[in-house]
């Protein structure tokens, strides 16, 4: 079932608030967090309504599902970057609590064992937040990926250069590889919201209604994931049946 709100605003509005009704009960939650276009409203709604709300969010942990592979944190853009720039410095966050992979680690493959390892130490992931690509990928979780997948480093496909171009000045400098938690990683979260927003997600809306449980469709994974919430506006949602929506007002 996917749950349909008129528009990104209100998409976001319902994501802060459960948010904050999370961490409020739950100060030591961990979260996964996600970035790209999708969140940006997401978080810009969290950061003022936490901020109304004075509320606390120094003993939170988060997890970021992935990172290009050749861009520092201080690349703008790097999803290390977009975090500070979109939510991390805007609240008290406790930075070294804010895990996001490292995208110029010295041994990348124990980078991957020590990432998946530490979700593991903190207890596992509360809330994991998703979007998805043009071609059903959640993190960087590429078509054909094993749904028993841990952190590990991922060969971008061309449709993911190409949706995520538009963030740099050329093709040429679209990074090609990166490092992503993986599906098995996503799994283990206790609650998933996968957000999707606007006209261009709505063919791989309808794709993932309508795909079986397999590798080729990586966000199919997540009807085994009983605790998914499929949260989308109304573009997203143009091409699904009614059956599948319950529209909120
Ligand atoms: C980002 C991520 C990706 C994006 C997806 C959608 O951390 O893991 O899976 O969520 O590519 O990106 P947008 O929201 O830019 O359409």
């Amino acid at each position: 079932m996917f749950l349909v709100f008129n528009d990104p605003q209100a998409v976001s509005q319902y994501v802060s608030q459960r948010l904050i009704e999370l961490i409020k009960d739950r100060p030591h939650a961990i979260l996964g967090l996600a970035t790209g276009s999708t969140m940006e409203p997401v978080y810009q709604r969290f950061c003022c309504d936490a901020k109304e709300q004075a509320l606390d969010v120094s003993k939170l942990i988060s997890f970021n599902l992935d990172e290009y592979i050749g861009l520092s944190a201080e690349h703008p853009q790097s999803y290390h970057y977009f975090m500070n720039e979109h939510l991390f410095n805007h609240l008290n966050f406790a930075k070294q609590k804010t895990f996001v992979p490292d995208g110029k680690p010295e041994d990348v493959e124990a980078h991957c064992r020590q990432y998946s390892q530490k979700i593991v130490d903190c207890g596992g992931i509360d809330l994991q937040l998703l979007g998805i690509g043009s071609n059903g990928h959640i993190g960087f979780n590429e078509p054909g990926t094993p749904f028993d997948s841990r952190t590990h480093v991922v060969e971008l496909s061309e449709q993911t250069r190409i949706d995520n171009g538009r963030f740099f000045d050329s093709m040429d400098e679209v990074p090609s590889r990166a490092v992503t938690i993986g599906l098995q990683d996503i799994m283990d979260a206790h609650k998933v919201f996968l957000i999707a927003t606007g006209d261009n997600k709505a063919q791989v809306m309808l794709d993932l209604y309508e795909s079986e449980v397999d590798e080729r469709m990586p966000a199919s994974v997540l009807k085994k994931h009983h605790n998914t919430l499929f949260i989308v506006d109304k573009k997203a949602a143009a091409l699904l049946p009614a059956a599948a929506c319950q529209y909120i007002d």
